[in-house]
């Protein structure tokens, strides 16, 4: 087994891995040892069952049920189907996943710390996955932004990707925040925390999952916003993982931004998801 470093600031592969050496324990501490360093660890073209791929998290962590029923793999809770097929007149899965710049439920008060993925059925021209380090954004912050962020919390919230739905018509902009204050509350996270891992200190949050920076008034908020959008953006920063068949991909969610890219029109993609919690929570 090879392990190659993707970029410099984020994303390891192992290379000449099969689902039967990850039954050894050495190998299998290799990848979380990458896990772990590198934000992001991808095993390309290795076959694994959706059983084996619910076995790998379990050694990982602790899998947790999908919420919507209809879009899990049968028998197994765990496993998300992310997919843009429609079988009988129905969607197989969940269509488009996180395409917009994120941390991963970021949202919720504690979110599960490493999300994995295995590609069933994934075009290779289109359907991307761009991956930046939120260790990376910190770094590039100016000193001035690092010194008004430091020890400030940010308002978390859904509400910015919540689509208007049928039970919202007729409801007024006020009450319809309101629904949203009541089903999707907003949670506070500080804004800058530092690796258990790697001790490197990271940026948490992402424009499209954030409400506001406490503390800072519009025009702040705003200016920040637009900064992060900017270093997370970054094509020099990017990592673009184009898909083949069977991939494996595993990233720690708090240090980990990515965003989905669009896939072309007719094309099918279908990616099984699995979230993991860690055994000991890592913060708060
Ligand atoms: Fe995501």
């Amino acid at each position: 087994m090879d392990r190659i470093d993707l970029t410099p600031f984020i994303g390891a592969e192992l290379t000449g891995v099969t689902y039967e050496d990850l039954q050894r324990d050495d190998v299998f501490d290799e990848l979380v040892t990458a896990l772990h360093q590198r934000e992001l660890v991808i095993i390309r073209g290795i076959e694994v069952t959706p059983r084996q791929q619910v076995d790998l998290a379990v050694r990982i962590g602790r899998p947790i049920p999908f919420v919507l029923e209809q879009y899990r793999y049968p028998e197994l809770p765990e496993i998300m189907i992310s997919s843009n097929e429609v079988r009988d007149n129905k969607s197989i899965g969940v269509a488009r996943v996180g395409n917009f710049w994120h941390q991963d439920s970021s949202f919720v008060a504690k979110p599960a710390e490493y999300t994995m993925l295995h590609g069933v059925n994934v075009p290779q021209t289109s359907g991307h996955t761009l991956f930046a380090s939120a260790v990376d954004v910190y770094d590039r912050l100016p000193d001035d932004w690092k010194k008004k962020i430091d020890d400030r919390k940010a308002w978390h919230t859904v509400a910015k990707r919540l689509r208007i739905r049928s039970e919202h018509v007729g409801l007024s902009t006020a009450e319809y925040r309101a629904w949203i204050e009541e089903k999707h509350p907003k949670v506070e996270h500080p804004l800058v925390r530092q690796d258990p891992f790697t001790k490197q200190t990271y940026l948490y949050g992402a424009p499209e999952y954030m409400d506001s920076v406490q503390g800072f008034d519009a025009n702040e908020n705003e200016a920040f916003f637009t900064l992060l959008d900017s270093l997370i953006q970054d094509p020099d920063h990017v990592y673009t993982h184009r898909w083949t068949p069977d991939d494996l991909v595993v990233w720690k969610t708090s240090t980990t931004l990515h965003a989905a890219t669009d896939v072309e029109p007719g094309v099918a993609r279908t990616v099984h998801r699995v979230s993991i919690e860690a055994e000991q929570p890592w913060a708060e």
